[in-house]
């Protein structure tokens, strides 16, 4: 504890006490303040309040940090695999090589799914949103693995964390072959979880399908950079459903639900249309004129706690020039366009004022666009990658001692008390 905070509500004096954590801001604890005052905080949008306690990612939004279980996300992209990174995210430390192995192994083996799960996708029209599917699909899990769906059990609770690391390529891949009308690819043991998942997506079998290590290695940088990002709003949907006691699979497709919003995990889709439809430079002007008018945003830019530079934007904007050099599309118009907006923006007083800077949706759009995903798979792509942070988020509540169900209260503005009137003496 580090002090305590003083309080003098309705002439009443209060000590609350102040907690503090390896890293970050002090936290007041008002965990007794209803009890001891009566009285309750006001928070919409949650901007000053920490909702949990935990020990998986930390963020400092001002010098732009963020820390997976202590390693910068830089060296993590860098040096790591995403297969590493759930382990650590899952487990707390890096794997041994024996350790990586089993975990390596263990996911390997559970991409298939039931199949009877793939009837499941007739259900849906083909020209469905696939993060429509998504929610649909990975709900639909717990009708599938009763057997992991208990969540006392930690080692059922460590299987569903498996099977939806392991299944979610594969389902991802189902949602966009069947928007594109082809066959289901079946998932292949001797590739890597990056590659296993482009191939379910891009190979045909009316030819051979072989890995690009440039292409393969920035999906899995990809999945990396997006494989958890602290208390957002699809990690707390994850935990506030998680909180009743509801099955893992029926909280990460509330997690889904949460991320296709625009303004979390749709951003990615509405950036590269908005990079698309400004067309050329010289029409980045007006388009920057209409954005502080306040006709529309710039997507891809600011962030709730970032107010620097997203960490994950910089390695986002290498693996950008790396994939379109690659395939020889390095005179993209709509790189030209981002390259030449953030310029202008990252120098302009209205952006520079608000501490707005791109974030890791600015250069993943026309990334994934290279690699050959249409816009409406990019907050699929960053579902996949998030379910792992949701999982590790998921768990760590249900093993925290202090663990309640999420019920938050409110300051009530609507009518007070009145009687009910019969409908034929309403005015
Ligand atoms: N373009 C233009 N102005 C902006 C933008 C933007 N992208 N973002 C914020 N502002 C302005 C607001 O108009 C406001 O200005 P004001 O103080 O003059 O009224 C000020 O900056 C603060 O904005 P808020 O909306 O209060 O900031 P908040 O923290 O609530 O919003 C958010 C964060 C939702 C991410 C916002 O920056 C945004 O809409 N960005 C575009 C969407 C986007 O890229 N989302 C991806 C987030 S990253 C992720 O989910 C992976």
């Amino acid at each position: 504890m580090a002090g305590t905070a003083k309080i003098n509500i309705g002439g009443k004096d209060l000590d609350l006490p102040i907690l503090k954590g390896t890293l970050g801001p002090d936290v007041v604890d008002i965990r007794k303040f209803y009890a001891e005052t009566d009285a309750f905080t006001y928070d919409p949008g949650f901007t000053s309040t920490a909702s949990c306690e935990s020990k998986i990612t930390f963020i400092d939004g001002d010098k732009g940090v963020l820390l997976h279980r202590g390693y910068p996300i830089e060296q993590l992209a860098e040096q790591s695999t995403f297969l590493e990174v759930c382990y650590l995210l899952l487990h707390g430390e890096l794997p041994s090589a024996a350790a990586y192995a089993t975990f390596e192994h263990t996911i390997t083996n559970h991409t298939m799914l039931h199949d009877q799960f793939d009837r499941f996708f007739q259900g849906f029209r083909r020209d469905a949103h696939p993060m429509a599917i998504m929610v649909g699909a990975v709900g639909a899990l717990s009708a599938f693995y009763h057997d992991s769906t208990d969540i006392n059990s930690p080692e059922q609770r460590m299987i569903s964390a498996h099977r939806m690391i392991a299944k979610m390529p594969t389902i991802a891949a189902r949602a966009f072959k069947y928007s594109r009308g082809q066959p289901f690819v079946y998932p292949r043991n001797e590739l890597s979880f990056a590659e296993n998942f482009l191939q379910m997506c891009f190979s045909v079998p009316a030819e051979d399908w072989k890995p690009n290590p440039v292409l393969t290695r920035a999906m899995d940088r990809i999945f990396i950079l997006h494989a958890d990002h602290e208390q957002n709003a699809s990690t707390s949907t994850v935990r506030v459903a998680g909180s009743s006691g509801a099955n893992p699979f029926a909280c990460i497709a509330a997690g889904i639900a949460c991320l296709w919003g625009p303004a979390h995990g749709g951003a990615n889709e509405e950036c590269l249309n908005m990079l698309l439809e400004i067309g050329s430079v010289d029409k980045i002007p007006e388009f920057v004129q209409g954005v502080k008018d306040r006709r529309y945003r710039l997507m891809g830019f600011g962030h709730r706690v970032y107010k620097n530079y997203d960490p994950r934007a910089k390695v986002m904007q290498t693996t950008c020039h790396e994939v379109l050099k690659e395939l020889g599309h390095s005179d993209d118009p709509a790189l030209k366009v981002a390259m030449e907006l953030e310029r202008i923006a990252l120098s302009d007083d209205y952006f520079v004022s608000r501490k707005l800077y791109p974030n890791v949706d600015f250069y993943s759009g026309i990334t994934l666009r290279a690699l050959g995903f249409p816009a409406e798979m990019f907050t699929v792509l960053f579902a996949l990658a998030r379910t792992v942070g949701w999982i590790a988020q998921w768990k760590e509540m249900i093993e925290d001692p202090a663990f309640k169900i999420s019920r938050p209260r409110q300051l009530y503005t609507g009518s007070p008390s009145r009687d009910y009137v019969p409908v034929d003496k309403r005015g």
